[in-house]
């Protein structure tokens, strides 16, 4: 297995409401996106790394990233207008010999090593997989202030990234999306046909996604590696 992975840092953070991309915003003194990055990085079987970047950025991240000596970094793409667009385009950034796609989503960067490692080893054995976390709390549908009903949490689970595929898989499952548009790359290859394995993933893996999400990010982080904060 050769893998290669995608770290999607592509997008404008609306809900973060910050002229600034949230993945460039720092947590516990270091850029969001080179977090995880430096995961990657320094897993030994992660052999490449392509990021999709919002247009004009690219030049800025490539000098980041090659100042501090990120070897693996092999190009820094410009994103696309949806997340599915920007992992599209870092998809064919990567090196030929690379047979197995990781996606991230770069405000996710509380991964640890040991969950690359699950997804990667789930990989050598089925096409497709994602991480995810059962559903904790009871689930509703509400329409304006009003509950329609409940929908029981049983089977539910929360997807995170890292997830990844067979590269011929994944490859596949962007030529049957043609223009639709999904959320993730699961979506995108259970829509084409492809069976997703679900590994577990973390719940300290949070996807900063609002202002408050920074201190519980910096919080984890505190407990997680006392010695990087
Ligand atoms: N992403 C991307 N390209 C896009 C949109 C999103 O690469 N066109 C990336 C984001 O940078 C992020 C990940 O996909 O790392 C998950 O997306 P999300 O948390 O929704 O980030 P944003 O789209 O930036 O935030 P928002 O939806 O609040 O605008
Ligand atoms: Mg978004």
């Amino acid at each position: 297995m050769r893998a290669g992975v995608i770290l999607a840092a592509a997008g404008r953070g609306e809900r973060m409401g910050h002229p600034i991309p949230k993945q460039f915003l720092e947590l516990a003194g270091v850029p969001v996106y080179l977090h995880s990055l430096r995961v990657f990085e320094d897993h030994p079987r992660v052999e490449e790394i392509v990021l999709a970047v919002p247009p004009g950025w690219e030049t800025r991240v490539l000098a980041q990233v090659r100042d501090l000596g990120l070897l693996k970094v092999r190009k820094v793409v410009c994103g696309g207008d949806t997340r599915q667009a920007s992992v599209e385009r870092a998809l064919r950034a990567l090196s030929a010999g690379i047979d197995t796609v990781l996606v991230h989503d770069a405000a996710r960067p509380l991964i640890s090593r040991e969950l690359v490692s699950r997804v990667l080893e789930a990989l050598e054995r089925y096409g497709a997989v994602l991480c995810a976390v059962p559903v904790r709390d009871t689930v509703k549908l509400v329409r304006e202030d009003r509950v329609e009903r409940t929908i029981p949490r049983e089977g539910l689970w929360l997807a995170q990234t890292p997830q990844g595929a067979r590269r011929e898989w994944l490859e596949e499952a962007y030529r049957q999306a043609g223009q639709r548009v999904f959320t993730d790359e699961a979506a995108l290859l259970e829509a084409a046909g492809f069976e997703v394995r679900v590994v577990r993933g973390e719940n300290t893996n949070l996807k900063i996604t609002y202002p408050e999400d920074f201190r519980m990010a910096e919080i984890y982080l505190r407990l997680d590696k006392p010695d990087k904060v």
